[in-house]
């Protein structure tokens, strides 16, 4: 049993006390909470007769993972052949997206992208619906279902794309019901989200940071600096803004509840002034690598103290996985100089994920009180992981070859809500 209880470090030794391993833990639930967690032969005594105790010896459980960063609706668009951002977006995405006009259609998607996520270790994501408020319905809807902890948004869009997703003045009075409707309903959060500069017109930004001043409680969730023609053209369409950053803050829309995906070309001074809001950067390597959009700089998120998190932001990423995402986050710091460590990835998939999007008094850890919300891996799952496994001789050693090794096959189980949602056929 393993948990993060603070940022381990970059060293190659976590810190003191950042880190509790238990080779022979007991995590006692009640109801859909964690009540206690502690060593098997000390906590055991203290059992109800009868309570129902499932042996997982020789497993490995951690925190469910998160994923602040990805979009349900490109699920069925991944792997989509040569393309860059701009180009991608108009060949391949809005065209999949109009689809979810189609109510039927949206509720299987939000099913199918569910099994799958949960399949790879996810329990809470950040997610982009498409701009029919009916796509976020469908999604809620199916999450509300499994008792999941989710933020959804209905994208924003009100120029620069296809006719059929455009929504204009109701993209704002469609947010709001589906705020009204959903945002704070048992597990589920409201993310609002204009989906990047280039598809809002500044009155529906400001829109968008309207309703964000109105309720401290919302999300917020859009893409900033992937892609230097992405660039380019937000220069050319809001020339009176000193930068891309400058957009987004001139509408009101940067603050700690604020995570912009990719943030790869930027200077200090904008890593800077993200810092000082308490927003994030989601780091999304396979999606970085696969759009050949560019290296996240961890270092120097580290040096201006720009908070970042880990995403798989499918349908641009190639892995749902939180392994597969910290194997992309290690070949990317490699190709920087900048390693990373197993330490520095898992706990930023579980409890540095869920700090930076508030919701570390919910998730992220194994812990009393908190949501019983947790993965059980299976370390021996493929015969190439049990043979390079056998051969590690410490903890930092197992959880490195499972980050750059494992996939779906070593989640042995998903629990989530104090249920088990996810069980692996037998391999
Ligand atoms: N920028 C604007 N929209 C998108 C999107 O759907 N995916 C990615 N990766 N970047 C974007
Ligand atoms: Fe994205």
């Amino acid at each position: 049993l393993i948990s993060f209880a603070r940022d381990p470090g970059d060293g190659d030794m976590p810190e003191p006390d950042s880190l509790e391993h238990y080779g022979d833990g007991l995590l006692w639930l009640k109801g859909q909470q964690i009540h206690a967690v502690g060593h098997f032969a000390e906590l055991s005594p203290s059992l109800p007769k009868g309570a129902e105790v499932l042996d997982y010896r020789d497993k490995l459980i951690m925190p469910g993972f998160i994923d602040t960063h990805v979009h349900y609706v490109q699920l069925d668009i991944m792997a989509s052949y040569g393309r860059q951002l701009l180009d991608w977006l108009n060949d391949y995405t809005f065209p999949e997206e109009c689809r979810f006009a189609n109510h039927a259609h949206a509720e299987a998607l939000s099913n199918a992208f569910l099994d799958e996520m949960l399949r790879a270790g996810t329990t809470t994501a950040q997610v982009f619906g498409s701009s029919h408020p009916g796509s976020v319905d469908a999604f809620f809807t199916a999450c509300q279902k499994r008792q999941l902890r989710m933020l959804v948004g209905k994208v924003l869009m009100d120029r620069n794309a296809p006719e059929a997703l455009m929504d204009g003045a109701s993209g704002i009075a469609d947010s709001e019901r589906l705020i009204e409707d959903w945002h704070g309903t048992g597990r589920l959060g409201y993310s609002v989200t204009p989906r990047f500069a280039p598809t809002s017109t500044k009155t529906q930004m400001d829109a968008a940071g309207a309703l964000l001043r109105n309720d401290p409680t919302l999300w917020l969730q859009t893409h900033l600096a992937e892609n230097s023609g992405e660039l380019d053209w937000v220069a050319e369409l809001f020339p009176g803004s000193r930068d891309y950053l400058a957009v987004y803050e001139e509408a009101g829309l940067v603050g700690p509840r604020s995570t912009f995906a990719h943030g790869i070309h930027l200077d200090n001074g904008m890593r800077k002034r993200l810092a000082e809001r308490g927003a994030n950067i989601a780091f999304c390597p396979s999606s970085n690598l696969f759009l050949g959009s560019g290296l996240f700089d961890r270092e120097a998120a580290k040096q201006t103290g720009m908070a970042f998190t880990f995403a798989s932001d499918i349908g641009a990423g190639t892995d749902l996985s939180g392994f597969g995402t910290l194997k992309a986050a290690y070949q990317v710091g490699q190709l920087g100089g900048q390693p990373l460590t197993a330490w520095q990835g898992f706990y930023g998939l579980t409890l540095g994920n869920a700090k930076a999007l508030s919701l570390d008094s919910h998730i992220g850890q194994l812990a009393p009180s908190l949501e019983a919300d947790f993965v059980v891996i299976d370390t021996q799952a493929t015969s190439l992981l049990s043979r390079r496994i056998s051969h590690c001789t410490t903890l930092g050693e197992r959880l490195f070859a499972l980050m750059m090794l494992a996939d779906d096959r070593a989640i042995y189980e998903t629990w989530a809500g104090g249920i088990c949602q996810h069980r692996r056929d037998e391999v």
